[in-house]
Parts: C-alpha cells; structure tokens; sequence
C-alpha cells in the first residue's frame, strides 16, 4: 500500500525517514533544496556532490545521513538528467529516477519518504501528469512477485508513506493525477502479478475466472466466458486445436466496458493468452522455456486495462477478447500438417506447433470483427522471438495499415513509457505466409525470413478490413533490464499504453 499526501513544505518541516532532492544533470541545488540541506545535514552538501562526482545522471543515486530534530534520517541527491530534450523524454528520465529512490529505499530499508518535487514546468507537463507518472513509477517500483518465498526477510517493503512538497496552487491538479495514477499502477502490477504466477496457478480457467470477478466489481464492465464446447461448437478451430495437448480446457474471454454512450466510438482490444507455451510438438529448447508462463501478457494487459478504464471512465466503448489456452505436446496435441477452420471460416495450415499465438488470435479477430462495429481494433501479443530480436526489450513492434491508428498507438507509447517502434508492413512480404493446401500457413517460408512482419500478414486475413493493428510485446513483457521501475520478472507492457491510447483516442484520418 502506498499512501500519498501533499504538503505544500518547506521539505524539512514534515517529519520522515527519507528526505529526496530531485537533481537535474550539472544543474546547481536550488535556493529550496539548499535550504533543506542544510537543515538536515552538518557539512555543505554543493561540496559533497562535487566530491562524490554526481552529476544528476539519470539512474544515480547518492544518500547521506542526518539528523532532524535529534533523530537520524536520509538525504538522497537523485539525478533526473539533462531537461532539454522533448518532454516524454524528460518524463522517462522522472520515471527512472522515481524508480531509482524506491531502489534506494528498499537497500536503506526507509518507507516514509518526503519527495521535494522539482517544478511540472521543467517536465513541459501539466501537474495532473506529473503527479500522475511518479505515482504510476512508484506504484511500479514498489511490485514485487514474494508469495512463494516463504523466508519473509527476503521480502523488501511494500508498504510506503510519501509526502509530495509542492506549491500549494498546484494540490489541486496534483491530487487528480494521483488519483489517476493509483489506478492505472494498480492495473499494471495486476496484470504483471498475472504473468509472473506459474502456469499452474494461473490455468486459462484460472485467469478467464479472474476477468470474470474483476468484471464484476464494476457496472460498466461485463464478461462472457465461453467454455470449451461453445468454443467449438462456434467453430473457434484455432484456439480449440492449440489447447487440445492439454488437459487444461480453452476459455474465450469477452468483455466490455460502456461509457452509457452507445454512439460513442467503440475499440476493440484482443490479447492472446496462452498460460504456458512448451511449443507443442514443435517443442521449444529446455533453456528460458521457464519464461514461457507468460505468453499470456497479451490477454493480461489487456484484462487489467479494462480494470483501470472502469475507474478512470473515458467516454469511448471499449471491448477486450482474450482466446486463452496451454500449449502442450501429447497424444492428442496438434500436429504439423494438420489443417484448422477458424471462426471466419478461412482455413490454416498448421506447419509449427509452436506459431500457436496467431492459431488462437485469428479465431478472436474474426470474433470481434464479426460481432461488433468498431472503430479500430488492436491485437497485442508475446507473438515473436522474431520481434524480440529486431527490437529487444525496450520497444514492442506495431505493425498494420492504418497509418493513423498506428501513429497513435506510437504517441501513446511515447507518453505512457510502454513504448512502440513501427514494423515494415508492405505487401511484399504476403506471399510468406501462402499455403499449398489451405488458405494461410501458419509460419512465414524460409526466404523471406521478418518473422514478427509475416505474422503480422497472418493475422491481418482475420481482422476483416477493419482498423486494425498488431503490437508484438515478445520482447517488452519480461525481464527487462536496467529500468529501475521494473525488477525482473513481467513488466505489464501494454496496460500504461492502452490507457493513454483509450483516454486520447481521436477519429482515424485515414
Ligand atoms: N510465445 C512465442 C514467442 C516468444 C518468444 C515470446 C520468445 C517471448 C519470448 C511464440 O508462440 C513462438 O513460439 N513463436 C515462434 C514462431 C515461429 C515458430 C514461427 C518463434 O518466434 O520462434
Ligand atoms: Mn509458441
Ligand atoms: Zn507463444
């Protein structure tokens, strides 16, 4: 739990553990931030900056002990960077350095923190963001996945008190963006809780369960679950053929959130969910297979959006489709060769076991597509190593036709930080994807090898010329490193860029 208030300051005056100074690179400390210096601190702390060589870099971090009314406590000099670039640029660098302090607390074991904030203006952001992004890092920050780890000491502090020193003209607009940040931080670490439980513990039943409850927690929000024989009495082959190695039944998942206006633009988000992805009989290498318990970041982010968009109410409909299925070799399982009918009808030939996300996500595509009037429509999806590779771990890939859908998803993911790089998407690469005997394959040829952009292809044939683009999070969604915000483990990529996405969204020009 993390409890905020604002306080209008001098920092010093309100009594805590941690005092921190937001430093931007080779700036002087502020008339303010000397006067809290030397409040706590018996030694000049320009000089000491100097000495210890801290520049106000983004990710460094230097504390000092002092003492406040007769009892100690801890100064920390965090850098933020230079604060000349565009401004998401300059909020990032505010995320890592937020992160950082968090880091820093955890090693000093101090929870109670005054945070003697630099000015929204030096950001080029309205205090409602500001507030917003550090309570979202924060929030972030502060997840941790312990509920195995039986040995407590091994837990770090979950449970942080903050005080935000500001103007008091800005309390108002700072308290509605943490109000905000609450939320859309709360949605991230449930969707990252998600991906981070075994397969064992999160069966496709076990997380079509989970969306199901969250959904009933709020009025806007409703939930269908479809069980596996309505799932292939509808003629879903794909997700039905995917699950089949296992014992664990598919699920498909559909919710929606109403803004109580039907004429409002409606957007269609589709998130595949496999719970464990082994390869099937197209078996994956023993090594990092571990990881593959999260091949459900897709539907998770997707689940956990429509949590924060309940709270946050934007006038937009919103419908959130998640197939969720374990992907298992045994005798029963799939096999390369077989051939499936999707729910629109198109057939796919089934080449690799292991190209099993686009299998399920052509049968939710067509589904949405069929059934609803949307205004855009937009997968995400661990879909590629492909992606993974091109990209790495710092920007998931987008791929699709509309322009305009695309570069919003872009802005979005520059605001939010959960950021995106666009794919090439010309027909070029179509043909990798053609099959002899069905309609597509489902793995691109040899020859034309971008297989993140040819499974882009591959899922196009199911989106029905609707809006539509694609976002590959294979790379995005698990240990990322070197984000002091993030801690190993899933990083709920994709819920900070929704909700950005869903609470700007514009009509499409294109
Ligand atoms: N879930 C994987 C993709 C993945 C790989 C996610 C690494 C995260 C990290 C996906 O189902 C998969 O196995 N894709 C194959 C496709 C190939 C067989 C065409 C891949 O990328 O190797
Ligand atoms: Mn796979
Ligand atoms: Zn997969």
């Amino acid at each position: 739990m993390i409890t905020i208030s604002i306080n209008k300051g001098p920092a010093y005056e309100v009594g805590a553990e941690g005092y921190v100074l937001f430093c931007p690179a080779d700036t002087a400390l502020s008339l303010e931030q000397q006067a809290v210096a030397k409040k706590l601190l018996p030694v000049p702390l320009e000089h000491e900056l100097k000495r210890m060589h801290f520049t106000g870099a983004v990710d460094s971090c230097v504390e000092f002990l002092g003492v406040r009314n007769g009892e100690a406590c801890r100064l920390l000099c965090v850098g933020v960077g230079a604060l000349s670039g565009k401004s998401y640029v300059r909020i990032e660098q505010l995320r890592r350095a937020v992160g950082r302090v968090i880091r820093v607390a955890e090693r000093l074991k101090i929870t109670k923190l005054v945070f003697d904030l630099l000015h929204p203006d030096l950001f080029g952001i309205e205090p409602f963001v500001y507030a917003k992004e550090i309570v979202i890092a924060v929030e972030m920050a502060t997840y941790q996945f312990n509920q195995f780890i039986t040995d407590e000491k091994r837990h770090v502090a979950e449970d942080y008190t903050l005080f935000l020193i500001a103007p008091e003209s800005l309390h108002e607009m700072l308290e509605a963006g943490i109000e905000q940040g609450v939320r859309i931080g709360h949605s991230v670490n449930q969707a990252r809780h998600w991906c981070d439980l075994p397969a064992a513990y999160l069966t496709p039943a076990g997380l079509a369960e989970r969306a199901e409850a969250l959904a009933h927690a709020y009025d806007t929000l409703s939930c269908t679950v479809f069980k596996k024989q309505e799932i292939l009495e509808m003629g879903m082959g794909g997700l039905i053929a995917v699950a089949q190695g296992s014992e664990q039944e598919p699920r498909f998942v559909v919710m929606e959130y109403h803004s109580g206006d039907k004429n409002a633009p409606t957007i269609g988000l589709v998130g595949k969910g496999i719970t464990f992805d082994s390869g099937g009989l197209s078996i994956k290498p023993a090594a990092r297979m571990d990881e593959m318990k999260d091949d459900m970041a897709g539907a998770a982010a997707v689940i956990a959006t429509m949590q924060a968009i309940a709270h946050l109410k934007p006038h937009i409909n919103v419908i959130a489709a998640t197939p969720i299925a374990e992907n298992l070799p045994s005798g029963s399982a799939i096999k390369p060769g077989d051939i499936v009918y999707h729910y629109n009808g198109k057939t796919s030939e089934i080449k690799n076991t292991d190209a099993e996300g686009r299998l399920i996500l052509a049968d939710a595509l067509s589904y949405v597509a069929k059934h609803y009037k949307l205004d855009a429509l937009v997968d995400i999806a661990t879909l590629t190593g492909s992606c993974s590779a091109a990209l790495g771990p710092f920007y998931a890939g987008v791929v699709g036709k509309s322009e305009s859908l695309i570069n919003q998803l872009i802005d979005a993911g520059k605001q939010s930080g959960d950021r995106l790089w666009p794919l090439p998407f010309s027909d070029d690469y179509r043909m990798a994807i053609r099959s002899e005997v069905a309609d597509v394959c489902n793995i691109g040829k040899d020859q034309y090898r971008a297989g993140a952009i040819t499974a882009g292809f591959f899922l196009e044939h199911f989106a029905s010329g609707m809006p539509w683009a694609h976002l590959d999070i294979a790379g995005t969604s698990f240990e990322v490193p070197d984000r002091s915000y993030y801690r190993g483990g899933s990083t709920g990529f994709g819920v900070r860029l929704f909700v950005e996405f869903l609470l700007t969204w514009k009509p499409l020009v294109d």
